[in-house]
């Protein structure tokens, strides 16, 4: 039996820090939206133990993947005999939730092959305990979160923007990233500014673009500065980078101008461009 399972991307539309937590964690307020840039995951009940492949060899070994897999066995209590095959097509390392997305597939697919053995809580526990972001992936559709990330408020009247992606060829490490921030206690007005975002439905509510990791990942490297500066050039609405960086992303006003600044600027070398969608599971 095999079962074929799409892990999407995503992008924060909105991203601050509150504090940090004494677990060492930070406290967040993010809005993240799914966009149709998908990983795969091809599941086989089959064969004995464990076995993972993915067709990009510089995954590292005891990635999200296996180690999902291997927390569903272990909480459903049955010996794993499974071949999981991961195609790569999100960046690693990018900010765009790659490797969490692929743990939630995981779950949601080993829970499907095996007739939906696990509850939704116990699946949502196991995501909480692979990554912060993790969660949020169970959900696919748009999403405010808070706490670490794993308090997932769905969003789903949110519009489905069209995106440029850029990536500009490196990866950078979440946990230095947020090792580097030097923030305020709270910033209380700001999460209020968020609800209020709630009733203005536009193409893209004026003031919401903002993430506080920005800031770190550009003053490691600048040229992440200079991708929103080409975005604005090739006409998007407003650019900013996803996550912990370092992609960036552009919104555009429709799928046409979103492709053409795609075709303008994948012609710039050692950059990953990607014209893209916000989906809804
Ligand atoms: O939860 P996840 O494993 O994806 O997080 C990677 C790293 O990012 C954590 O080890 C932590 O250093 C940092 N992080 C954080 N606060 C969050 C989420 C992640 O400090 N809310």
């Amino acid at each position: 039996m095999q079962l074929r399972v799409l892990a999407p991307a995503k992008v924060n539309l909105y991203l601050r820090v509150l504090g940090r937590r004494q677990d060492g964690y930070h406290e967040l307020i993010t809005l993240m939206q799914p966009v149709d840039l998908c990983d795969e995951l091809v599941i086989s009940r089959e064969g004995q133990g464990l076995r993972f492949t993915c067709d990009d060899p510089s995954l590292q070994r005891d990635n999200l993947v296996e180690r999902a897999a291997r927390a569903w066995f272990q909480a459903a209590a049955l010996r794993p005999r499974v071949h999981l095959h991961l195609v790569k097509r999100v960046p690693v390392g990018a900010g765009l939730g790659g490797g969490s997305s692929d743990a939630a597939a995981t779950l949601l697919g080993l829970n499907a092959l095996y007739d939906g053995l696990l509850s939704p809580q116990r699946l949502y526990e196991l995501a909480c305990g692979l990554g912060s972001d993790v969660p949020f992936f169970l959900g696919g559709v748009t999403a405010l979160c808070r706490g670490r990330g794993e308090v997932v408020e769905p969003w789903p009247e949110f519009p489905l923007l069209d995106y440029v992606l850029v990536n500009p060829g490196f990866r950078v490490s979440t946990a230095w990233v947020y090792d580097q921030l030097d923030l305020p206690w709270t910033k209380l007005p700001e999460v209020n500014r968020i609800y209020r975002l709630q009733s203005q439905c536009g193409p893209l509510p004026a003031g919401l673009l903002a993430n506080d990791l920005a800031e770190v990942t550009k003053r490691a490297h600048p040229e992440v500065g200079e991708l929103e500066g080409a975005l604005a050039a090739c006409g998007a609405l407003g650019s900013l980078m996803s996550g912990s960086g370092p992609t960036v992303f552009g919104v555009f006003a429709d799928q046409e101008s979103a492709r053409r600044a795609a075709r303008r600027l994948g012609r710039r070398r050692g950059w990953w461009v990607r014209a893209c969608r916000g989906i809804q599971a």
